[in-house]
């Protein structure tokens, strides 16, 4: 009860402009939000890939921030993107990037956004000849969940190689991997970030739980009968994930045929543990100024941090 309290009050922080000016001006706080990210660099981002992948693990980039302000904005974060894909080739590295829709043009409230938006998730999800990878779309808060699904539709039917992030927490993610299932998708599963009304999201953990087990169990069975890709799993829940890849295995998949997709900084033990035993583990590494929101939830998955980041400024 305390913690889902602490949980809505960091994220309902994470909207306040005020908290933000207070967390970005400290140093202290700064340096407590390296945990999470190697640098707000690329360059930062792209080294940690290169260590990460002498470990035997793949990586996934992503540049923070989300809801740009206007289509040139959004231009710039496309040719960013393109670059990103020119250094990842040109470093030979095994990454893929990880992009927010609403850094690349679709506006809350502005459904005219959504063309402009698919057509800049194409420049960079068309398949190159020497790029294998697919893109994969982050989900983000519910009422742009409808709309992130008819992108990635969209995307999928011109030919991109897109993957999409499904949250377990939502109630209606059943019914949109049924409707995704023609398509053969590609999915990785997460439980879910953001502050949601518990008309759209279980407000229980147990029940995100237990629907991402029972959603984790349908992408297998689906792949296993050639109607899905092979899913990833985006968790730190290390026990689901074993249990989910068992199932992968009794379901006659290869046993690298799933992923492990984690955040850079939580479990970092538990990835190379993942990854040494064979498993295909792959990081999350975030860079870029924008960090304030993501932190946030960062911090409110485990009120944990909380306490971590408060020792970190007193001790200096
Ligand atoms: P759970 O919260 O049950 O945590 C399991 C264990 O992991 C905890 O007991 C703890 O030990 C550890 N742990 C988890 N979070 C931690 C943290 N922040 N700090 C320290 N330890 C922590 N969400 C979303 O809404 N849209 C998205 O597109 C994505 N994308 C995404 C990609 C990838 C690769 C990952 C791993 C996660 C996301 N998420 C996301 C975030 C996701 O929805 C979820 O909030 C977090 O992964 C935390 O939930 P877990 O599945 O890890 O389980």
């Amino acid at each position: 009860m305390a913690m889902s309290i602490m949980r809505r009050v960091l994220l309902a922080g994470s909207h306040s402009p005020w908290l933000e000016r207070q967390v970005r001006s400290r140093a202290i706080t700064r340096q407590a939000v390296r945990r999470f990210m190697p640098g707000e660099e690329l360059s930062d981002a792209l080294d940690a890939g290169s260590a990460l992948a002498q470990r035997g693990m793949g990586v996934v980039l992503t540049q923070l921030g989300e809801h740009t302000d206007s289509p040139t904005q959004a231009d710039a974060v496309r040719d960013h993107y393109q670059s990103v894909l020119r250094d990842i080739a040109a470093r030979g590295l095994p990454a893929a990037i990880s992009v927010k829709l609403t850094q690349l043009g679709l506006v809350l409230g502005d459904p005219t956004s959504d063309d402009a938006c698919v057509e800049r998730v194409l420049a960079l999800a068309r398949p190159a000849p020497a790029r294998g990878e697919r893109v994969w779309i982050d989900m983000e808060e519910s009422p742009l969940t409808e709309r992130t699904l008819r992108v990635y539709e969209r995307v999928h039917a011109a030919g991109g190689r897109v993957g999409l992030c499904l949250q377990a927490y939502l109630r209606r993610t059943a019914a949109d991997l049924e409707r995704l299932r023609p398509l053969r998708p590609a999915v990785r599963l997460v439980k879910g970030a953001y502050r949601e009304p518990p008309d759209v999201a279980f407000p229980a953990k147990r029940d995100v739980d237990a629907n991402y087990r029972t959603l984790g169990m349908r992408l297998i069975e689906m792949a296993a009968r050639g109607e899905a890709e092979p899913p990833v799993f985006g968790t730190h829940d290390v026990a689901l994930a074993r249990a989910l890849l068992a199932h992968a295995s009794a379901q006659g998949l290869a046993p690298t045929a799933c992923e492990i997709h984690m955040l850079y900084g939580i479990r970092g033990a538990e990835q190379a543990r993942l990854a040494a035993e064979g498993v295909r583990v792959r990081v999350l590494v975030s860079y870029g100024r924008a960090w304030f929101a993501w932190y946030m939830r960062r911090l409110a998955e485990r009120p944990a941090n909380v306490w971590f980041a408060i020792r970190g400024v007193a001790g200096g």
